[in-house]
């Protein structure tokens, strides 16, 4: 629960329309009038953190400077990035025991050893590590190609995901066989802390990609997770991004969604495979 601190200047209906129309316009995020309480406590924190005493200021430098690192900060406080590895489990498991095998077999037998995924959407960089590992454990021939595509628009939270060192309680869901196999252990200032290893990193590109803009991605892509991101956008934003999915899938090819992003509600051509997957069959 967030919680206004009480000195706060106030939040003018004018400046929370123009966040929400700007951040609409610019990430997708639908910051409806419920999210009013939310944007007024999450800025205040920014506010307290920089040179400006009202909200129409900061409003005002951030737009004008999105270069700025605080322009970052803004889209970032206005974003959630929560995340963690393994997350949803069960996707990494159909991933690499239901699809992979045959997917795996066609591409030999057409001689195309190339393996794509997109972790759309990645925030800290648990979701495409979690991937990486996988598919590293499930595919044991050195011979295929693999590269993992790792994008967000939170510039810091790719900074954490390229740097790819996390504090203990971040690690814990990763089986500890795993997380000796992949990370190794780094105390700094008296903390514990994991980094993944070279292995892993060089499975991961990670880049700068807002999704409301064009996608510099090549496909066919193979998987793509974009989990927990589209509960953000409203549905003429959801249906635009599902069929820029479809194109870039290949012919089998899976999208993951998140828990509570079911393909309801939206046209689409997939193959219902279970609750939050579907294949371009
Ligand atoms: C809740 S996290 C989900 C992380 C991960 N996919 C998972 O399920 O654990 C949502 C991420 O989507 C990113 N995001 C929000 N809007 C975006 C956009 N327009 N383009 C790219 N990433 C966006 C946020 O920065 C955040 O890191």
């Amino acid at each position: 629960m967030e919680t206004i601190i009480t000195n706060s200047p106030s939040l003018k209906e004018e400046d929370f329309v123009r966040i929400s129309d700007f951040i609409y316009q610019h990430c997708g995020i639908n910051l409806h009038d419920g999210k009013r309480e939310l944007v007024h406590a999450r800025l205040s924190k920014r506010l307290r953190n920089s040179d400006f005493n009202n909200f129409s200021d900061y409003i005002d430098y951030v737009l004008k400077n999105p270069d700025d690192r605080e322009f970052s900060l803004f889209i970032d406080s206005l974003s959630t990035n929560l995340t963690s590895f393994f997350r949803e489990e069960q996707h990494f498991d159909l991933m690499s025991e239901k699809f992979l095998p045959a997917l795996l077999k066609i591409k030999e037998k057409n001689n195309d050893l190339r393996l794509r995924i997109w972790s759309a959407g990645c925030s800290s960089g648990q979701e495409p590590y979690s991937i990486a590992i996988k598919l590293n454990e499930a595919v044991k021939n050195n011979k295929w190609d693999i590269k993992i595509l790792a994008t967000d628009i939170s510039k810091t939270m790719l900074e954490t995901a390229q740097n790819g060192l996390y504090d203990e309680d971040k690690i814990a869901q990763i089986p500890a066989e795993l997380r000796n196999k992949y990370f190794s252990r780094q105390t700094i200032r008296g903390r514990k802390y994991f980094q993944a290893m070279g292995e892993l990193k060089d499975m991961i590109i990670f880049k700068h990609l807002n999704l409301m803009e064009n996608w510099p991605v090549k496909g066919p892509i193979d998987f793509i997770f974009c989990r927990n991101v589209m509960i953000y956008f409203d549905k003429p934003t959801q249906q635009k991004l599902v069929e820029r999915f479809w194109k870039l899938l290949a012919g089998g090819g899976v999208l993951f969604t998140g828990h509570s992003e079911s393909l309801t509600g939206i046209k689409h051509s997939f193959k219902y495979i279970s609750p939050t997957v579907y294949m371009k069959a």
